[in-house]
């Protein structure tokens, strides 16, 4: 089995998933050596803070042992992904990468022994979205009947948090006035919509009304933020996303919990006072990537 985005899970399993990391959460100790002598490998085409650390430390805590590979150091980058993914996976126990490319990413799961992770491609980011469903449930004890609203661009975060909720009974509805076109999968909207819990609306103020959480993340994908040939498009962006910024003012009149998947964007996504504010859970659902890193590891590890 592996974990490239949740077409392959249902709901149930999903839930399943989301449960184990609260549970492991609270009793570290049971799982201290649930994954002795295991090895992880785990394969870096971007940049990432969350996604090595929570892995690497869950792999450690979970009495296993994780390598951290950088893309531009290995021979992937001189030979096919195939052929270099056939060997890894003989020599660990699980591979977690982080491509540019989702179609790298499905060869990786094709030639792979054992399972593969999506550590975020430009499609989907499944590992955030089991943290994002966790905190959820954590803080309203519940996931089914809960509102989600998600204001900024349509991204691979995006694209994970509507499979993710539609598949889990939360209510999601989406204030995306940019669309990243190679995050497009019209499958996984056309499935969303047909569960009767996403909707989309330009109309924020009124989406956020009476939503549980307001979710953002940033206007420009990460391989792009510094890249000095990006500058016109992320000045366009800019403009554009502006009055979806998650503010003070937006928030008036919500007792929404704020989410962010990090890193942030200071007064872009997200005005500095409600990162600082009592209504942001940034950090707590950063901190769940561990939790949820662990509970993935121990279900495709076949844990439980
Ligand atoms: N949210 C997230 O994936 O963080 P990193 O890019 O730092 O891994």
């Amino acid at each position: 089995m592996h974990l490239i985005n949740f077409k392959e899970l249902s709901g149930q399993q999903l839930t399943a998933i989301i449960d184990k990391a609260i549970e492991v959460k609270h009793n570290p100790e049971k799982y201290k050596d649930a994954l002795a002598g295991k090895s992880l490998a785990m394969i870096f085409q971007k940049t990432s803070t969350r996604t090595r650390v929570s892995f690497e430390v869950a792999m450690t805590q979970l009495g296993g042992h994780a390598l951290y590979i950088d893309w531009r150091t290995t021979n992937f980058t001189l030979a096919d992904v195939y052929d270099e993914t056939q060997y890894l996976s003989r020599n660990v126990d699980c591979i977690m990468a982080r491509l540019l490319k989702n179609a790298d990413l499905q060869v990786m799961a094709k030639a792979s022994r054992v399972p593969v992770i999506n550590g975020c491609d430009e499609k989907y980011h499944p590992s955030q979205a089991i943290a994002d469903l966790m905190t959820i449930k954590e803080k309203r004890g519940k996931l089914k009947g809960v509102k989600l609203v998600y204001i900024g661009a349509h991204n691979n975060v995006c694209n994970s948090l509507i499979e993710g909720c539609t598949k889990t009974g939360v209510k999601i509805t989406t204030v995306t006035p940019l669309f990243n076109e190679p995050s497009r999968d019209e499958k996984l909207l056309e499935d969303a919509k047909k569960t009767g819990l996403w909707e989309t609306t330009l109309d924020v103020k009124k989406a956020v009304k009476d939503a549980d959480f307001v979710y953002t993340d940033t206007w420009v994908d990460m391989e792009f933020f510094l890249d000095p040939k990006y500058a016109a498009e992320k000045e366009k962006r800019i403009k554009i996303m502006m009055p979806y910024q998650i503010n003070m003012e937006l928030l008036k009149g919500t007792d929404a919990y704020v989410m962010h998947d990090m890193p942030v964007h200071r007064g872009y996504e997200i005005s500095p006072d409600v990162i600082e504010s009592p209504k942001s859970i940034i950090y707590e659902q950063s901190e769940n990537r561990l939790y949820s890193a662990k509970a993935i590891l121990l279900k495709l590890l076949e844990k439980y």
